[in-house]
């Protein structure tokens, strides 16, 4: 058994993996070369030869308990054919929904479309590096991607007032679109295990937009439909919804095998109010500044949960301004630490 899977099935305590969300990206020179020759960030997802070699990067150079597919949670707007492009310091641009031919979307087309990410993966599992340790598929959880579709680009700070004044005044496009999003999901979700992911994620970066009253359609619904289809597969799911106020009752009401904290989470309440194996909360700020501060923040996580079940983790995803040689001492520490 990895250690991962020890740590989420066994519930041991006695060890502290680590992956790092980010893990493959800009802070690393080799990516920032093929990504220099390849220009369009979708086809770079879509060419399984480069997808799979990025996603090993990481590994090779640390000693790390997971990789995670090179991919992007909008590869699955892109697969319900809405345009997706990466615009240099802007994030991504997504084009108009065509409600009206969201019908005639199928999921033979849709799999055609994504099937080089499926290869990707059957590749990086084949590779000898990954022995022993876990491969990472995943998916943005509904309400994310409901999110990019209808604003078509990151909503700016943490504001919902940033969204389309009008975003939830259309409940039947609303609701249209997310049940195609579930059934899709599942479809993108199978895949990836059926070709060799041994855990899936679930990134609801936008968790923290909703207000209370409304996680229970936007979130917990969808989300509970999504962590019960990957557990009816008997794979691992971790659920990550950034920002959201709630995570006890988020925990209680959805039930992944782990949750993953963002950094504004205390960990010590968060420890006492679940079983569930808990991953992540590490600032990747903190990478940005020294050896001895990288230390104590990691300490503090580590200490906390001593004894309770832990995957070290950040609370988002690595930034491109990190030096390697930090991720390197944050690794080795986590690794080292008794
Ligand atoms: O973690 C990993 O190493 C695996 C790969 C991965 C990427 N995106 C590659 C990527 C994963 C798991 C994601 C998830 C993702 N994508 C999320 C959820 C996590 C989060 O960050 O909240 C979201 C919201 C997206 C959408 C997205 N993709 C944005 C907003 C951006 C632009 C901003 C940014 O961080 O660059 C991307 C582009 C993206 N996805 C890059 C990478 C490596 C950078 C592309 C580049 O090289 O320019």
């Amino acid at each position: 058994m990895t250690p991962i899977q020890s740590c989420i099935l066994k519930k041991n305590k006695d060890i502290n993996p680590i992956w790092l969300m980010r893990q493959a990206g800009r802070y690393l020179p080799e990516f920032r070369e093929i990504r220099k020759k390849n220009p369009n960030f979708i086809k770079l997802c879509l060419n399984e030869n480069l997808s799979s070699e990025i996603t090993l990067q990481p590994l090779k150079r640390f000693d790390l308990d997971a990789a995670i597919i090179f991919s992007d949670i909008l590869m699955v707007p892109y697969g319900l054919n809405q345009t997706v492009n990466f615009k240099k310091n802007f994030g991504p641009e997504l084009g108009e929904l065509d409600l009206d031919n969201l019908n005639k979307i199928n999921a033979v087309d849709f799999i055609n479309k994504l099937h080089p990410i499926y290869k990707a993966i059957k590749k990086v599992k084949n590779n000898e590096i990954i022995k022993d340790k876990d491969l990472i598929g995943f998916v943005g959880a509904p309400w994310t991607l409901l999110v990019y579709m209808i604003n078509k680009s990151s909503p700016k700070k943490n504001n919902i007032t940033d969204l389309n004044k009008n975003f939830f005044k259309d409940s039947s496009k609303i609701n249209k679109i997310l049940k195609l999003l579930e059934e899709y999901l599942k479809i993108h979700i199978k895949h990836q295990i059926k070709n060799g992911a041994t855990i899936i994620q679930i990134f609801d970066s936008w968790a923290g937009l909703l207000k209370e009253q409304d996680l229970q359609n936007f979130i917990y619904i969808p989300t509970l439909n999504l962590v019960n289809f990957v557990k009816s597969l008997n794979i691992p799911v971790i659920c990550f919804p950034r920002g959201i106020k709630n995570y006890n009752e988020y925990c209680k009401i959805v039930k992944p095998d782990v949750i993953s904290i963002d950094y504004e989470i205390n960990p010590d309440e968060i420890r006492k109010n679940t079983d569930i194996t808990i991953q992540g909360g590490f600032d990747p700020k903190i990478l940005l500044t020294d050896q001895e501060k990288i230390k104590l923040e990691a300490k503090k996580y580590l200490e906390s949960f001593k004894d309770h079940p832990y995957i070290f983790n950040l609370g988002h995803g690595i930034l491109p301004e990190t030096d390697p040689n930090m991720v390197d001492y944050l690794i080795k520490f986590v690794k080292d630490f008794k």
